[in-house]
């Protein structure tokens, strides 16, 4: 991408000649995190099931089913006897992860040897060796030269947004870019709240002109691209999307890109460890790393902690160092949970059959439903929001967390039962799902065991 090289440097150079680059200088913590002594298993554990069970006290769950509409009668008991102990299939720790005794034991070790609290933000007194070398084992997941740790995931694509806009204003003549010397941003309709609050920002900075492309329509894509004058282009797009649980034509977006030289930037919040022989994500997956040049993550999703990053070149990270709100005025990411994000890493390169497992749970979930999902988020459109609610109830009571998706995260009249798989589910889990969901919904293979048992 010889032009955004290009477009970076200056911006950076005009940052440097105002005295404005930032850069982070590591606290020097010892003894530094390690791996020694973390265990790994060869298949699920006990503790697997803390990641997929869920107790909630009597008044709470009375009062949640009292605020949901019952548009479908009683189904299984009475609201005071129904059990509290629910299976959780809406959480988004698809690894099973977040329970593991060796991300328990790295948090801990870091806390009683360093404290908590990072005091202070990554740019003043809040950046480590520790922080320093989860960022260096991102980037060598995600292929890239560099990586940013962000507070979260939200916070990261705001910040990569801001520095984006930044560009456009460094280097117009008095900070007020002309139309055309603005950046064209093109983003998916159905992207994260936060890219669209990131692009948001830019654009009332006046430092964006913001074009939205049908969901995944690669043709509606092009025409837009074709028609805009623009020369600074950025195609921005969730790479597995969060409520829909498919997954952007990466290969498509990889050819328009050879055509118009914009800038891709994904946010692979849902596919890192899901996804990829190395659990690089679906960018892996098709080999493909090196034709994006932006990789926005988060680490509370299958990393099972907390935390956001952005994998990209030294330069992009120096410019959202320095120009990434967000970034620059947010307390830094706590140690623990920085040794826990490292050792969580750790164990999924060497616990491989957690991929293995959460794609078995995903076949599963097809062969006894019909359904033809691609990925661990399975998405059950419902439309109105009280029959969503309402079924939502209806799992409630037999005994799953599994909440309704309505607005404004996902548009009017597809409200829908969000549920998702997790490595730590296992078989029996989702034979358990799919027979509750039956009750609901008419899934065409439901009861036909034989030809079920053939393809299990
Ligand atoms: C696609 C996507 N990006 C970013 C985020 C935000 O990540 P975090 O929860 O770490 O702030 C989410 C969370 O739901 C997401 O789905």
């Amino acid at each position: 991408m010889a032009l955004w090289d290009q477009w970076v440097e200056a911006a950076l150079s005009k940052l440097a000649s105002r005295s404005l680059l930032r850069s982070t200088r590591p606290i020097s913590l010892s003894p530094t995190p390690s791996i020694d002594g973390l265990e790994t298993f060869d298949g699920p554990r006990h503790f697997d099931r803390s990641s997929v069970e869920v107790d909630m006290d009597e008044c709470t769950f009375s009062q949640w089913l009292s605020e949901l509409p019952n548009l479908g009668g009683e189904t299984r008991g009475k609201d005071k006897n129904v059990s509290r102990k629910l299976l959780l299939f809406s959480g988004n720790d698809y690894m099973g992860l977040s329970f593991h005794p060796s991300l328990r034991k790295a948090a801990a070790k870091a806390a009683q040897e360093h404290g908590m609290g990072p005091r202070g933000s990554a740019l003043v007194c809040g950046y480590t060796n520790y922080h320093q070398l989860l960022e260096k084992s991102l980037a060598e997941l995600k292929m890239k030269e560099d990586c940013l740790l962000c507070p979260t995931g939200f916070a990261a694509n705001l910040a990569f947004m801001s520095a984006l806009g930044s560009i456009s204003s460094l280097l117009s003549i008095n900070g007020k870019p002309s139309q055309d010397a603005r950046i064209a941003i093109f983003s998916d309709a159905l992207n994260h709240a936060s890219i669209i609050d990131g692009i948001r920002l830019v654009e009332r900075l006046q430092e964006a002109k913001v074009f939205v492309y049908k969901h995944g329509d690669m043709v509606h894509l092009n025409t837009l691209l074709s028609g805009c004058k623009i020369e600074k282009k950025v195609v921005i797009t969730d790479t597995l999307f969060s409520m829909d649980g498919d997954f952007a034509p990466i290969a498509d977006l990889v050819n328009l890109r050879k055509k118009h030289n914009f800038l891709l930037a994904v946010d692979d919040a849902h596919s890192m460890l899901v996804c990829g022989k190395n659990g690089g994500g679906i960018l892996e997956e098709y080999g493909c790393e090196s034709d994006v040049d932006i990789c926005i993550g988060t680490l509370s999703k299958a990393v099972g902690c907390q935390g956001g990053f952005i994998a990209c070149s030294n330069k992009w990270k120096q410019l959202v160092q320095s120009r990434g709100r967000s970034f620059i005025f947010s307390t830094s990411l706590p140690v623990p949970v920085v040794a826990a994000c490292h050792a969580a890493l750790f164990v999924a390169r060497k616990e491989k059959w957690r991929q293995i497992a959460i794609w078995n749970r995903v076949h599963e979930f097809n062969v006894l439903t019909q359904m033809n999902i691609t990925s661990p988020i399975i998405s059950l459109v419902i439309g109105s929001e009280k029959a969503a609610l309402s079924a939502s109830r209806h799992m409630l009571q037999s005994g799953f967390h599994i909440t309704a998706i309505r607005p404004p995260t996902v548009p009017p009249n597809s409200c829908r039962l969000r549920i998702t798989l997790s490595a730590s589910h296992s078989f029996d889990d989702v034979k358990r799902l799919v027979s509750a969901l039956s009750r609901w919904f008419s899934f065409p293979a439901v009861g036909d065991n034989a030809q079920i048992a053939s393809k299990l």
